[in-house]
Order: C-alpha cells, then structure tokens, then sequence
C-alpha cells in the first residue's frame, strides 16, 4: 500500500445469479484497514453483506475488469463508484503489453518471475505464434526501417507471449525492467535487465514492451482484443494448471523454471479466469470422490490460474508424458510429498491438499481431453 493511511474504496460489482438467470448490482466497499468488506443490493436499495471481514481479498484485486471471490461468490468489479476511488486507483493501472519474443522462449519462468518480483501485475497472457502479417501490422511504425524485415523474419521464426501488465506507471517501469534496446549495449550499461541477460543482439533482444500509453492501448487490444490462434498441439501433451494462490503467491516463474529444468516443454500457456460453472465442470471427477471437492472448486476460480500444455523434450517417450508429469508434481497433499518427494512441485510450492500449487492431469488418457477444455473449449 502506498501509505499508511486507511481509506475505504468502493466500487460498482456484478454477480451472475445463476438461479434466477440475472445479473445482479452491488455496491461493494473495501476497507483496507482491516481488510473487511460490505456489500449494498443497488437495485432493492438495502444492505446485502454486513462489514465482514474477506481475508482472500486483496487492495491489489481491485481495478476495473477484476474477478473476485467474495464469501464464494464469483463478482466482477466493473466501475469505481466515487471518485476518490477513481482518483487513486485509475493512475495506479496503467496497462503495457509485454511480449517475450522468440528467442526468449526458452526463459518464460524466469522472465515472468522477474515481473512477479517487481510491482507488475499480469493481467493477460497468452502464447501464440505470429504470422508474417501479424507481424508486419504490429510494427507497422518501423516500416521505414532499414531492419524492418528482418525484425518481421525474427519474430515469425517461432512462438511468443503476450501479457497485458499493469501496475502504477506500468509502462516506465516494464522498459526500465527490460534496459536498452541493443542486447549488448544493455550488458553494459544496465547489467541486471532482461535484454542484457536474456538478449542477444539489437534485433534478438528477448522482449518487448510498449512505448506510451497510446501505444500500450492499442498493443494490448492488437493481442487481447481479438482472437489469436492459440500454439496448443493437443496431442502427446498433459494438463498443468497454476493455481490462482500460487499465481498470487508470485510462484508461477518459479514453477515454469522448475517444469521447464526437469525437460518438460511448455508448447501452450494461456492465463484463465475461471467461472465457477467451468470450475465444477471441470473438476467434476473429483465430485463425491475427494472430500475437499467444493474447496477446490473455490480455489480454481478465485482468481487468474495459469494454464500450461506440457509436451516432453525429444529425449522422452511422449506416450509416457501424462504419467512422467504427474510424477513430477507429486503427491496430491503436499505436506506427504514433501516427506516422500521433497523434489515434486507441490512439495516445493504447495501449502496444503486444496492450495497445493499445481494441477496436474492425473489419468493418461484424460491428458489429451483436459488440455482440449481449456485450449479448445474455452481459450478466446
Ligand atoms: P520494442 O519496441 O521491441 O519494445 O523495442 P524498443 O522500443 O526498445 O525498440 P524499437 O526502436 O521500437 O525497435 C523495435 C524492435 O526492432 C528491433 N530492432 N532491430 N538495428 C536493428 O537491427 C534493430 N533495431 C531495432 C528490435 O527487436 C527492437 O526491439
Ligand atoms: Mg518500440
């Protein structure tokens, strides 16, 4: 928080009743001092949640287009509703779009865990694999250039991540994050950003990030705003979902790195938002069958996750992949796999049964189908 004072935000949130099939109006409160909430019915006027406390709610959760959890209940944030919210939050959000390039590919968990330790948010992200005009439309200013093919040649030459960053002066601080734009001018001049340790030369230089909030608009809606072809191949392939706690928790990076060193390769990765009923779909095997069903299900949708398709290096039988992957992730409760398997994912990254980092695709067979519900079924 920017100090030590104590406000209460307030905002404009709606809630799909499934029952009565209508969206509803609330007037949610935030009061940051105590982390407790209070709900007002707009339309009936009357108190709808009494000031109560929501510890899974967080002052970094608020912003416009935001989904959250209250009391397991699925709200999106859709307006401030007084000014001095829109005053201290909208300056706060300012977006930029980020994209690893393809020569970077290969340190997406390190790159991402560098935004998770700044002050970033990621919003959106996606990989996709750009086509020529794709290309050619996005860097449409440098047109003139004399290395203009090239730039066009490099990054059609393989896949990309888009993310949408937010965060106070977002656009500043991701280009300060990624230093100068030659790779080697970089290593000189400023040793810790990504182009110097990730870049290789002027073109080649592991991201990019937008320039000015005109162009940070409109580079977020050339990715976000329209349909992209997602890179899943969806076969030879498993499921690997980070989930919303560990992608709040910053642990994503970390993960990436740690599936991406054990020789897994991420050939799809895509940020979801869940909806509860997509939450329950998807985890109905698990219904009557784990004791912790519904938890889990308020966990799958109670902020972004990160989804994955996980295929294998050359080197492994891609057969085996589904089973390979869930030996690696470990035992489903984390605090067995860390006296069994200190190594596995969850071990290292998971807090209890329901909060345990990672999804994984537990039968072989259902790899193929799990990666199809959400790179299929649901991917934009
Ligand atoms: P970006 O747009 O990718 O964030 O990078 P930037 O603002 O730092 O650099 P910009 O001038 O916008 O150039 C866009 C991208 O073109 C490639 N480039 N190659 N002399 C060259 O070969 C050359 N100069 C620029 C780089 O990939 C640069 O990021
Ligand atoms: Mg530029």
């Amino acid at each position: 928080m920017a100090n030590q004072e104590h406000h209460r935000y307030s905002f404009t949130a709606e809630w799909y009743d499934s029952n009565a099939s209508l969206v509803r109006k609330y007037q949610l409160l935030f009061y940051d001092a105590d982390n407790t909430v209070e709900m007002y019915d707009i339309k009936n006027r009357r108190l709808f949640l009494k000031r109560s406390k929501c510890d899974s709610l967080r002052y970094e959760d608020l912003y416009i287009g935001s989904m959250i959890n209250i009391h397991s209940r699925q709200l999106t944030i859709v307006d401030y509703a007084d000014e001095f919210t829109r005053k201290q939050l909208s300056q706060r959000k300012q977006r930029t779009l980020a994209m690893i390039k393809p020569d970077a590919i290969g340190k997406v968990g390190p790159i991402i865990d560098i935004i998770y330790q700044s002050k970033l948010l990621i919003n959106q992200a996606k990989m996709i694999s750009l086509s020529t005009s794709n290309a050619q439309a996005f860097y449409a200013e440098h047109k003139a250039k004399p290395f203009y093919d090239k730039l066009v040649r490099f990054m059609t030459s393989g896949p990309v991540v888009a993310m949408e960053l937010m965060g106070e002066d977002a656009i500043q601080a991701w280009r300060q994050i990624l230093g100068p734009t030659d790779s080697s001018v970089a290593r000189s001049e400023a040793p810790g950003s990504i182009r110097a340790m990730f870049g290789t030369d002027n073109t080649q230089n592991a991201c990019h990030g937008s320039d000015s909030p005109a162009s940070g608009e409109r580079e977020t809606d050339f990715f976000f705003s329209k349909p992209h072809k997602n890179t899943a191949q969806l076969k030879n392939c498993t499921c690997c979902i980070i989930k919303p706690t560990a992608v709040k928790n910053g642990q994503a990076g970390e993960i990436m790195s740690a599936i991406c060193d054990a020789g897994f390769k991420m050939s799809a990765l895509e940020m979801f938002h869940l909806e509860r009923a997509n939450a329950e779909e998807f985890l109905e095997v698990y219904k009557g069958v784990v004791t912790e069903y519904m938890d889990m299900v308020s966990e799958l949708c109670s902020g972004p996750s990160i989804v994955v398709e996980i295929t294998g290096s050359t080197s492994m039988d891609p057969n085996t992949i589904p089973a390979t992957f869930r030996e690696f992730v470990g035992p489903s409760d984390p605090e067995i796999a860390r006296h069994l398997r200190p190594k596995t994912l969850r071990a290292r990254f998971g807090k209890n049964k329901v909060l345990n980092a990672v999804h994984c695709t537990d039968l072989s067979e259902d790899g193929m189908l799990e990666t199809e519900y959400f790179f299929r079924i649901l991917s934009s």
